[in-house]
């Protein structure tokens, strides 16, 4: 396959918008906003309008379509199951509605203790800290998470190895982002499972940004770096339709009850009793979202058709390239790994520029250059706010702030992030409009309003009505 055909076959909808700047001019839409949600390739568009002419009830219906439905549901679990490498026989594919809620289910599913303990990392996404911050309110589990060295955004693996040995006799789970949304830098994961599962826990991925960008081997129940558990999201993988998947070991969502209850996850309920179906069933109560699920299943099929180690390789080159070029501008901050290798990173770029604000950044790339990213902290606050050395007395005079009802903006920076469709001509328009921005950066203040209650920035111009490009009414 050449180059051009790949790109033919990783084309997502909507890549040639144009669409208007401020000022009037035209401009083609470069989106680099993907580690926050991608676009649907035009494969995955394609395949779910023609399952809508068969869309019926799931598991249910015995009519023709229903039947259609429900085994191209379940085909699909086979889909999914193959494009991570899991053991069929082994895992169980349970559809969610994106990561957040798999890894919820984990949490709740395990039965922890208060003997228990966890280990996480200070690399997470809010996703994978906040359902471990409950438990430790729940249940009394302790959760502990292994540092970052701030310089480069990586896992301080020595304190991580050094956790995992003191809590070995207690370590239940050990949870880790399987690459960074912020720096996209990618941890050991293979050596980090080995470690694990020598001390004979659970070894679970979030594998929200990983899954569009990596090929991933679950492996096999007794392999010693197998993942025992993985989470991720249709949207960030080319099937925005609401679904989102997690495989883990069946028996440990056979016993219990599911983490909801409510019809299709029941065999039998009487006046008394309950039965529950075993698992997936048993934990995708409630009708399911057949047409995000036949969406991720050929997104997972139409990726592993181009070849993910070549989508890798791909990504890969075009990383290196937009480190690079970025290093050259004057004043920009680059967060995380700057390896030129970029080995152990995906195509995520977080950074600052000069002391122009992050907020203000991100609104002058959209509304002048017609470049999509992203602004904040991501979702992951105390990674960002770690690497940018914000110090805890910062943090607990914002946090007062925000109490007495102030809208305090912390820090920040802005995010860049590729998908499989960018192209090295995308990255320019970054660097382009990122080398004009840095060499007339005081300009910028002035021309845009910022809302004090969201931070966020608006020129003073008037902004396109946006519902002439869609609206939900008529
Ligand atoms: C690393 C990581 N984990 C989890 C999530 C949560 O994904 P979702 O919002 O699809 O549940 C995200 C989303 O940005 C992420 O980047």
């Amino acid at each position: 396959m050449s180059f051009s055909d790949r790109r033919d076959r990783t084309s997502v909808v909507g890549e040639d918008l144009q669409l208007p700047l401020i000022g009037g001019n035209m401009e083609k839409y470069v989106n680099l906003d993907n580690a926050a949600t991608t676009p649907s390739l035009q494969s995955v568009s394609k395949r779910v309008t023609e399952f809508l002419k068969y869309y019926s009830s799931v598991g249910r219906g015995t009519g023709f379509k229903s039947r259609v439905s429900t085994v191209a549901v379940n085909d699909a679990r086979d889909v999914i199951s193959d494009f991570v490498g899991s053991d069929r026989d082994y895992n169980t594919v349970i559809f969610t509605k994106h990561a957040t809620e798999g890894i919820n289910k984990v949490s709740k599913r395990i039965p922890f203790t208060e003997d228990d303990v966890i280990i996480s990392t200070w690399l997470e996404h809010h996703a994978n800290i906040l359902p471990w911050r409950h438990l430790e309110k729940e249940a009394g589990v302790k959760v502990v998470h292994a540092k970052i060295n701030p310089e480069d955004g990586t896992l301080d693996v020595n304190d991580l190895y050094e956790k995992i040995d003191r809590y070995r006799d207690d370590l239940k789970l050990m949870t880790i982002t399987g690459g960074s949304n912020v720096t996209g830098y990618l941890p050991p994961l293979k050596e980090i499972s080995r470690a694990v599962h020598r001390v004979g826990a659970y070894f679970m991925v979030d594998a929200a940004q990983l899954a569009p960008h990596k090929p991933i081997e679950m492996g096999t129940p007794s392999s010693p770096d197998r993942i025992d558990f993985l989470a991720f999201s249709g949207h960030k993988m080319y099937a925005p339709y609401g679904v989102g998947v997690l495989v883990g070991p069946e028996h440990v969502f056979e016993g219990g009850e599911p983490e909801q209850q409510g019809g299709g996850a029941v065999d039998l309920v009487s006046q008394d009793f309950t039965l529950w179906r075993s698992p997936p069933a048993k934990e995708e109560t409630g009708t399911p979202n057949a047409v995000g699920i036949v969406a991720i299943a050929e997104a997972a099929e139409h990726l592993s058709g181009v070849g993910m180690d070549r989508i890798e390789e791909e990504e890969k080159e075009m990383t290196r390239y937009a480190i690079e070029r970025l290093m050259e501008i004057d004043g920009l901050t680059l967060f995380g790994p700057k390896d030129l290798t970029a080995e152990d990173r995906l195509g995520i770029f977080t950074f600052n520029l000069k002391s122009l604000d992050h907020n203000l950044l991100s609104a002058v790339l959209s509304y002048e250059y017609g470049i999509a990213t992203r602004s904040g902290c991501f979702c992951a606050h105390p990674y960002l706010l770690d690497m940018m050395r914000v110090p805890s007395d910062r943090i607990n005079e914002v946090k007062k702030q925000i109490y007495s009802g102030i809208k305090a903006n912390i820090a920040g920076a802005v995010r860049a992030s590729l998908g499989v469709y960018n192209t090295r001509e995308d990255v320019n328009r970054l660097i382009e409009a990122l080398r004009e921005i840095a060499s007339g950066a005081d300009e910028f203040t002035a021309r845009y309003k910022m809302n004090e209650r969201t931070g966020e920035y608006l020129p003073r111009e008037d902004l396109p009505d946006y519902r002439e490009y869609f609206s939900v009414r008529e």
